[in-house]
C-alpha cells in the first residue's frame, strides 16, 4: 500500500499482446452447438474471454523468456534441471525432487509407487484427476472436508481446511488400517480455491504421524495459500509468502505439484519426497514413463521458465495484485446480481447456478446452463462443477443422485486479463441475472465413463 491506502497497481507493464476474437451471437450458437455444448469442444479462436482454467494459461516474464533462451537441452544433467532443482530444493526443503510435465503425471507416478489396491486416499477435496488417479491405482478417494465449506456464504477465513474429526475417526476406525496416504489440497480447488490453514496442516502432521500414515499436499496453488495465510491467520503477518510456503512443506512428508498454476508456466509439475525407498521406486517409474530424473518430460527451457516462476510467483506485490484482481471481480459480479463462494479466494470465482436458477432441477444441470448462456451472450468460457461433474448418472445418463451444490468455476488466468475483461465479464453475468427464467435446462447425449465433464455432449431442453 501506498500512503492514503492506495492499492498497489501489478508489478509489471504489458509487451507483448495477443488478440482475441469476438464472434457474433449467430457464430457463437453454431459453435456451441458443434461442441455439442460443452465449452472443452469449443476451439480456443472462438472464445473472447477464456475463463475455463487458471491452468498452463498465465503469461510468462521478460525474466522467463530470456532463461529459457539459455536452456540447456542435454539429456541428462542439464543446467536447467539443476537451476530447477535448486529454486524447488530451496522452497521445499524436500531432498529428493523429481521433475514431471504436469500435476497428473506426477499424481500417477506417485499413487502408483505408494498406494497399493484396496488402500484409501483421504483428502480435504481431490481434484478431478487426482480423484481418477487414485481410483487407477486401485485405491478409493475419500473426501473429508470441514463443515465450514458447506456452507458457501459464510466469510470463515479457511474453508479449505479437511475435517480433523472426521479424519481421526477414519483413522481410528474399521477403514483406518486401509488408509494409504492423506493429501491436503492447498488452496482447495475442488471447494472454492478456499485456502487451508497452517494450523490445519500442523494438526494433520500430528495426526498422521500418530497413525503412521503418509502425508503429503496437492500444492499447485502453493503461493496463493500462503498469501491467503497471511492475509487471514493470526501470527503469520510478518512473514513473507515464500516463508510461509516453506512452512507449509516442511509439515508435510512430500507432495506433488502441477507447476502449470504457481510455476508461472504453461507446462511442468514436480514430486518432492522425503523417503529414500519410495524416492527410488518414483525414479524407476518417470524414468520409464516420463523422462530421465533430470527432466521427467520437460525441455531445459521449461526447467528454466519454471525456475525464475517460482521466485516472481511468491513476489508479495504480484500476489497482492492478483488476490486484489479477483476480490475486485468478485465485488462486480455479486454487485451484478449473482452470488458466489464466499470469501473470494485467488484463482478462481465459484458462481451459485443453483441460486441463480431455480427454476432448474439440479437433473436439467444448472450449472451448465449458465456456462452456455455465458459462452452464447458474451463469448465467455467457464467450467461446471456441479451435477454434471459430480453427480450420479444411470445407464441413460439420467441424473441419479446431484453434486451438493450447482456451481460455475470463473478461473482467472496469471497476469493474462485486465480490469475491463473482468467488468465486461460481470456485466454478461449481470444482464444474464436480470432475466435468469430464459435459460433453459440440457440433458446429456453421450457421456464417457471416467472424467466426464471433458467429453461429455449434451442437447438443450425443448
Ligand atoms: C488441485 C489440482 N491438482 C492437480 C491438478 C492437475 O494438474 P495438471 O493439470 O497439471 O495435470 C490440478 C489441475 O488443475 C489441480 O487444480
Amino acid at each position: 500500500m501506498l500512503s492514503h491506502d492506495i492499492p498497489l497497481p501489478p508489478p509489471y507493464r504489458i509487451r507483448v499482446v495477443e488478440p482475441i476474437p469476438f464472434l457474433s451471437p449467430r457464430e457463437r450458437r453454431e459453435a456451441i452447438a458443434a461442441a455439442g455444448y460443452n465449452p472443452f469442444n469449443l476451439r480456443a479462436d472462438q472464445i473472447t474471454v477464456d475463463l475455463l482454467s487458471d491452468s498452463g494459461t498465465g503469461a510468462t516474464s521478460s525474466a522467463q523468456e530470456a532463461a529459457a533462451a539459455v536452456g540447456d537441452e542435454s539429456y541428462a544433467g542439464a543446467r536447467s534441471w539443476f537451476r530447477f532443482r535448486d529454486e524447488a530444493a530451496d522452497l521445499t526443503g524436500y531432498p529428493h525432487l523429481l521433475p514431471v510435465h504436469q500435476g497428473r503425471a506426477g499424481e500417477r507416478v506417485l499413487f502408483s509407487s505408494l498406494l497399493r489396491p484396496g488402500q484409501i486416499c483421504v483428502s480435504n477435496t481431490h481434484f478431478d484427476t487426482t480423484h481418477a488417479n487414485v481410483e487407477l491405482a486401485g485405491a478409493e478417494p475419500r473426501d473429508l472436508p470441514c463443515p465450514e465449506a458447506a456452507d458457501l456464504d459464510s466469510a470463515e477465513p479457511f474453508k479449505g481446511n479437511i475435517d480433523l474429526a472426521a479424519l481421526e475417526q477414519t483413522l481410528a476406525g474399521p477403514d483406518g488400517p486401509r488408509v494409504g496416504l492423506v493429501l491436503l489440497t492447498i488452496t482447495n480447488n475442488g471447494l472454492g480455491a478456499q485456502p487451508v490453514s497452517m494450523a490445519n496442516l500442523t494438526a494433520v502432521q500430528a495426526i498422521c504421524r500418530r497413525f503412521g500414515v503418509p502425508f503429503f499436499l496437492d500444492a499447485a496453488r502453493f503461493a496463493e495459500n500462503a498469501w491467503l495465510v497471511r492475509e487471514r491467520e493470526d501470527g503469520y503477518q510478518e512473514l513473507t509468502p515464500r516463508e510461509i510456503a516453506t512452512r507449509a512443506f516442511q509439515l508435510a512428508d512430500g507432495c506433488v505439484i502441477s507447476l502449470k498454476k504457481d510455476g508461472l508456466t504453461a507446462i511442468g509439475g514436480l514430486i518432492g519426497l522425503r523417503d529414500d525407498d519410495l524416492f527410488a521406486r518414483c525414479e524407476a517409474n518417470l524414468i520409464a514413463t516420463e523422462g530421465f530424473s533430470t527432466y521427467g518430460g520437460l525441455s531445459g527451457r521449461d526447467l528454466e521458465r519454471l525456475a525464475q516462476g517460482l521466485r516472481e510467483v511468491v513476489d508479495p506485490a504480484y500476489l497482492a495484485a492478483r488476490a486484489g484482481q479477483t476480490a475486485r471481480f468478485a465485488r462486480m459480479i455479486n454487485d451484478a446480481g449473482v452470488d458466489t463462494i464466499q470469501p473470494a479466494g485467488i484463482h478462481a470465482l465459484y458462481l451459485n447456478a443453483g441460486r441463480l436458477l431455480p427454476h432448474l432441477s439440479p437433473a436439467e444441470f444448472p450449472g451448465h446452463s449458465l456456462g452456455c448462456q455465458l459462452y452464447l451472450d458474451g463469448g465467455i468460457r467457464s467450467a461446471e462443477l456441479g451435477s454434471l461433474y459430480l453427480g450420479t448418472l444411470d445407464a441413460g445418463n439420467r441424473l441419479v443422485s446431484p453434486a451438493p451444490f450447482e456451481l460455475v468455476r470463473l478461473a482467472i488466468p496469471r497476469r493474462v486479463y485486465t480490469e475491463e475483461h473482468f467488468l465486461y465479464a460481470a456485466a454478461v453475468l449481470g444482464a444474464i441475472a436480470k432475466d435468469p427464467e430464459r435459460i433453459r435446462g440440457y440433458r446429456i447425449v453421450s457421456a464417457p465413463p471416467v472424467l466426464r465433464h471433458f467429453k461429455v455432449r449434451l442437447a438443450p431442453l425443448e
